[in-house]
Order: structure tokens, then C-alpha cells, then sequence
């Protein structure tokens, strides 16, 4: 079997991050979120995995390489413009061929991988398509499925009244049949070949589309509270590992993760926290479910339940830090500066809740 991730798109509900970078290289425990999508197609036994990549082709390209620090081969696909998922697939031909193949949105996340997904479908030649469903409370904002005496009869994206509570998450299984699919079907309203009307082409064409619904957990980490939600339930799995240096003036409470040459300095950290490499947190305290990436520096301040992404700066802010998505190269500084006042300089789309 194959895999193919979608990594293009817009990413336009995690603005202003998606500016600057891909939104399946937002970090979830200090690791994009694409690599775990990576490591269970890896972790299914799948070695042969295409990317399709759009206007962040070069950081997606960066990060990922050749797949060999891995340990797969990674043959990148170039998608001219976000045409749909279903498009994605299409362009994608020729790389899958006839083989049966997983297609993983790259910002979607399982908490239990694949791996007896993936084995159920290789081992049954006679299912053309597994989807996975999750009840959801937001069916509406999904692609949803109705099942029929254990088959998917009927899937519609996004419907405004959705006929069941169970959304079609992004992680999907398809033999060849599915290239008929992709190139019968037309555009949406959205202008998008959309992959719920690929899988219903397959139903109404008599193929097999069996229904998995998962237990367990799964996020599509479009939006910054899902991010959130992700970096929380990953944290929570780690077990504590110090390889920076912790003086005697700093207290360490829970799993923490502090990466080479980290320096904690006169500051509480309470866990579950990752403090990435080269990091200094200084008289600060960093509460529960918060991942600070590599080069941030933590002086002065408290922070709480967020992602901080790399080579920021929060230095003396006076009021915890919480539930926050803070990018790269960011900072946020007590001004020196009179009059007493915020002084902002965000990008377009930027949200700052404040007292
Ligand atoms: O997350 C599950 C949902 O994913 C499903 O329930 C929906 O049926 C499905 O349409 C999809 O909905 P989204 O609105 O979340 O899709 P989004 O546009 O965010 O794209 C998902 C991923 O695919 C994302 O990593 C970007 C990538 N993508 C998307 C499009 C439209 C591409 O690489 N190329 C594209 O043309």
C-alpha cells in the first residue's frame, strides 16, 4: 500500500500564522502536526508516501526532506492551486497507479494511529474504500455520513441539517476505483472537487465503502482551541526527560520535557510542559499543557495551557499568558515607552484578548 498526505490548502482559520507558514507545520508538542501523520502511515507499514504540496512547497519540502530521517520515501506533488481534496487525489495518479492507498489530511490527528485500519482493508479485496467516521456535536462543520445496514449510503460536506451525528474525519482508504471517481466528478459550489462527492460517486457506482467508526480521540487541528486540544492530549502522553540545565532556584513539578541546552532559571515549571531546545525560561512560571519551542526566551512572565512557537520572546508581562497560539519570531515586552499604554504591531487577522 501507498500513502498520500494533502499538505497544500490555505489554512485561512489559523491566520495570521498561515501567512508565514504551513498550517501542517504548526507544532503540536514542539512537532509539526504532519510529521504524526507521517509516522502512522510509517507505523502501518506504509514506506512509500506522496505529499501534495501548494504555496508552502518550500517549508513542507524543508522539513520533511526525502522522508529518509524517517525512514519512507517521500515524492512530493505539486498542486497548482487548493482545487479540492478530491483534486489532490487526481493529481496524484500516477504516483499511487493501481496500488490501494491511505490519504491523510495533513492537519488531521488520531490519537491511536491506523494500524488496524490499514491491515483490515489490505487484508479485504473486497472493500474499495474505508472511511473513518467520529460522532461528533458539530456535524455541520464536517463532511457527514449516514450508514445503511453497516455501508456508508449517503455523504454530504458541510450540510446545514446533517442527518447523523458522524463526521467523516480526514484519514481515508481507497483502491484504484477511486481515480474513475476523481475525474467524473465536477466542482462543488465552492469551486473545490470535493472528496465526499468522490465517495459518493463510489456508492452510487455499486463499489464498497465501509464505515469505521473510531473510539479514542481524533482532531482536525484547523483552528487554534483544536491545536490546543492536540498539544494537551500529546503532552499528557510524554514521560519527563531533562537534557538542559535546571538550577537549584527552580521547581519542577509532573512530566516535563526540558531539550538540550534549555536553561531554567529561578522559575516554576508545572507539568505536562515541553521547553524545546536552546529555550531559556527566567524567573517565570510555565503552568500545564504548554509547549515552548526552541530559541523562546520566558523572562519575568507566566504562561499557561498555550504553544509558543520558535525563537519568541515574552519578557516581564505583568498577568498570566493563557491559552494562546503565539508564532515565530514573536514578542511581547513590557514597554519601556511612556505613555502607559498597549502598543501593538500585529499581523492581518491577529486576535488579542485583553483584561
Ligand atoms: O478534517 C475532516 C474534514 O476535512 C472532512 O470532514 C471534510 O469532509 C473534508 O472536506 C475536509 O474539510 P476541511 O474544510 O477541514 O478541509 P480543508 O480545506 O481544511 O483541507 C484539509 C487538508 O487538505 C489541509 O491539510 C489542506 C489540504 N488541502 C486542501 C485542499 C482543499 C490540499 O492539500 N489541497 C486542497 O486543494
Amino acid at each position: 500500500m501507498k500513502g498520500l498526505i494533502l499538505s497544500g490548502g490555505k489554512g485561512t482559520r489559523l491566520r495570521p500564522i498561515t501567512y508565514t507558514g504551513a498550517k501542517q507545520l504548526v507544532p503540536v508538542a514542539n512537532k509539526p502536526v504532519l510529521f504524526y501523520a507521517i509516522e502512522d502511515l510509517i507505523e502501518a507499514g506504509i514506506r512509500d508516501i506522496g505529499i501534495v504540496v501548494g504555496d508552502t512547497r518550500d517549508q513542507i519540502k524543508a522539513a520533511v526532506g526525502d522522508g529518509s530521517d524517517f525512514g519512507c520515501r517521500i515524492t512530493y506533488i505539486e498542486q497548482e492551486a487548493p482545487l479540492g481534496i478530491a483534486h489532490g487525489v487526481k493529481i496524484a495518479e500516477s504516483f499511487i497507479g493501481k496500488d490501494r492507498f491511505v490519504l491523510f489530511l495533513g492537519d488531521n490527528f488520531l490519537r491511536d494511529g491506523i494500524v488496524p485500519l490499514v491491515e483490515r482493508f489490505a487484508d479485504d479485496p473486497e472493500m474499495n474504500s474505508q472511511i473513518l467516521l467520529y460522532r461528533v456535536k458539530n456535524p455541520q462543520d464536517f463532511g457527514v455520513a449516514e450508514l445503511v445496514d453497516g455501508l456508508v449510503a449517503r455523504v454530504v460536506e458541510k450540510p446545514k441539517e446533517p442527518r447523523s451525528d458522524l463526521a467523516v474525519i480526514g484519514i481515508y482508504m481507497f483502491d484504484h476505483h477511486v481515480f474513475e471517481a476523481v475525474n467524473r466528478i465536477t466542482p462543488s459550489a465552492r469551486g473545490e472537487l470535493e472528496i465526499t462527492d468522490t465517495i459518493q460517486y463510489l456508492i452510487d457506482h455499486g463499489l464498497r465503502v465501509h464505515p469505521h467508526v473510531i473510539g479514542g480521540w481524533w482532531i482536525d487541528t484547523g483552528k487554534k482551541d483544536d491545536m490546543l486540544e492536540a498539544n494537551r492530549l500529546i503532552l499528557d502522553t510524554m514521560e519527563t526527560q531533562i537534557l538542559g540545565a535546571i538550577d537549584a532556584t527552580s521547581e519542577i513539578y509532573g512530566k516535563v520535557v526540558v531539550g538540550k541546552g534549555a536553561e531554567v532559571h529561578n522559575s516554576v515549571i508545572r507539568g505536562p510542559v515541553i521547553v524545546g531546545e536552546n529555550a531559556r525560561i527566567i524567573n517565570s512560571y510555565v503552568g500545564p499543557f504548554t509547549s515552548i519551542n526552541y530559541d523562546c526566551e520566558i523572562i519575568g512572565s507566566e504562561i499557561e495551557h498555550s504553544i509558543v512557537l520558535e525563537n519568541s520572546k515574552i519578557i516581564d508581562i505583568h498577568g498570566r499568558i493563557e491559552d494562546s497560539l503565539i508564532g515565530r519570531n514573536v514578542e511581547i515586552y513590557k514597554s519601556p515607552i511612556k505613555p502607559k499604554a498597549f502598543k501593538m504591531m500585529l499581523g492581518d487577522y491577529s486576535k488579542v484578548g485583553i483584561l
